[in-house]
């Protein structure tokens, strides 16, 4: 028999037990033993559940099992989920998770020490939800030099957005209507603030280039100042607006990370991928573009990745599945968002805004002029050409003395 424990019984943990359960046997066969969920560890009662018998509130139950060989950790956040992972792989019990703050933070450190340790820490429900990327990025894909991902990572930004775009609903109604589905935290800063999809291309782009890339070096815009102003203005001009993390080597071998709302042209694959899906473009120099399609989070879709890698780990004990990527204090490969080139969308509003069009095309050179029903007076809305957004900025900059600069959202 071979025995695993869940540590957390929220949403993602209740999916994992569910979902392990209902296939236990076609699972077992996979696995070619018996297997089982021996443990449940959660500080909170669940009498009622079919499980309550292997609810546990103390920790080192499950650590000095010498039975546990695989434990999933889903009880999320980066302090005790931090240092039970550590001391379940110091123990050599492998361990899966979903928990992309702890891998984004901590994920070089946790895998040395599970290789050190002759066992695993595996994290496809991290990123994407119940969409296999991890795995076809490090294994499928690996003979490839990466070139660029780029993808939306967040499936309530991208169900929020859907709804400004298809229903020309405000950014605060579609936000309530998220969190009465259950999408969205009661509090979804991490989400709308671009947070979460920021840990997610930090993993990915960790994976890629094998360098450790920390959040806190990766510029992260969310979609908070979104208006249906720009959704409708974008729209005219034949693009809908997205939340796209994306991570790319440059020619002189660094890295440019970037979390920012983006004009996406309503022909590329990514415009089309609503509601709460997630869809990832990986582009290798082999290989080409591969999308990467599906549910990017719930409780199921979630689950399905966590139990593939409990899976893994139970197939392939005692053997450390190579993924890793080194630690990296120095973020200087890493380059500012500004020292790289975007052509950007541009939203101002300004009383004498027409006797304005002159200097901006001084500033800019040859620029797009968008049109939308209804445009007051006051305002006018462009599209770049491609510059570096250090000078892009500057430019807005000089502009701001005679105008408000109302939107800025980088195109695609
Ligand atoms: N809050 C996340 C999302 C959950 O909306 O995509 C999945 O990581």
């Amino acid at each position: 028999m071979q025995n695993v424990a869940v540590i957390g019984y929220g949403v993602v943990g209740s999916g994992t037990v569910e979902l392990f359960m209902k296939n236990r046997e076609s699972i077992s066969q996979k696995i070619g033993r018996d297997c089982d969920i021996k443990y449940i560890l959660d500080l909170r009662d669940f009498p009622d559940s079919p499980f309550a018998d292997r609810m546990v509130k103390d920790f080192e139950t499950i650590l000095n099992d010498k039975d546990i060989e695989v434990v999933a950790e889903v009880v999320g956040g980066t302090t005790f989920a931090y240092d039970y992972t550590k001391r379940l792989l110091e123990a050599g019990k492998s361990v899966v998770t979903s928990n992309k703050a702890l891998v984004a933070e901590k994920g070089a450190e946790l895998l040395k020490i599970a290789r050190e340790h002759n066992c695993n820490y595996l994290f496809e429900a991290s990123v994407g939800g119940g969409i296999p990327i991890i795995r076809p990025l490090n294994k499928c894909l690996a003979g490839n030099e990466i070139l660029k991902i780029s993808g939306i990572l967040n499936g309530t930004t991208n169900f929020i957005l859907t709804k400004m775009i298809r229903d020309q609903m405000s950014f605060d109604d579609a936000l309530k209507l998220a969190q009465q589905n259950g999408y969205a935290e009661a509090d979804p800063t991490a989400d709308v603030e671009g947070e979460d999809a920021c840990r997610k291309i930090c993993i990915l782009g960790s994976l890629a280039y094998g360098k450790h890339i920390y959040p806190d070096h990766v510029h992260c815009s969310g979609i908070t100042r979104i208006t249906l102003d720009d959704v409708e203005y974008a729209g005219n001009a034949g693009y809908v607006i997205k939340l796209i993390g994306s991570v790319k080597k440059l020619e002189n071998g660094k890295i440019s990370a970037i979390v920012c709302p983006r004009l996406v042209p309503k022909d590329n694959m990514l415009a089309n991928v609503d509601d709460v899906y997630n869809a990832i473009t990986v582009t290798g120099d082999g290989v080409g573009d591969v999308l990467f399609y599906g549910q990017g989070a719930g409780k199921l879709p979630t689950a399905s990745a966590v139990v593939g890698d409990i899976i893994d780990c139970l197939k392939h004990q005692q053997r450390v599945l190579a993924l890793s990527w080194k630690e990296s204090e120095d973020q200087d490969f890493v380059v500012n968002y500004k020292e790289t080139e975007t052509a950007v969308y541009v939203r101002i509003k300004a009383d004498d805004a027409e006797n304005l069009k002159s200097a901006i095309s001084e500033m800019f050179g040859k620029l797009m002029y968008i049109e939308r029903a209804g445009r007051p007076e006051n305002e006018l809305a462009f599209i770049t050409p491609v510059m570096k957004e250090a000078d892009i900025d500057s430019n807005l900059t000089i502009l701001s003395h005679s105008a408000e600069i109302a939107s800025k959202i980088r195109m695609y």
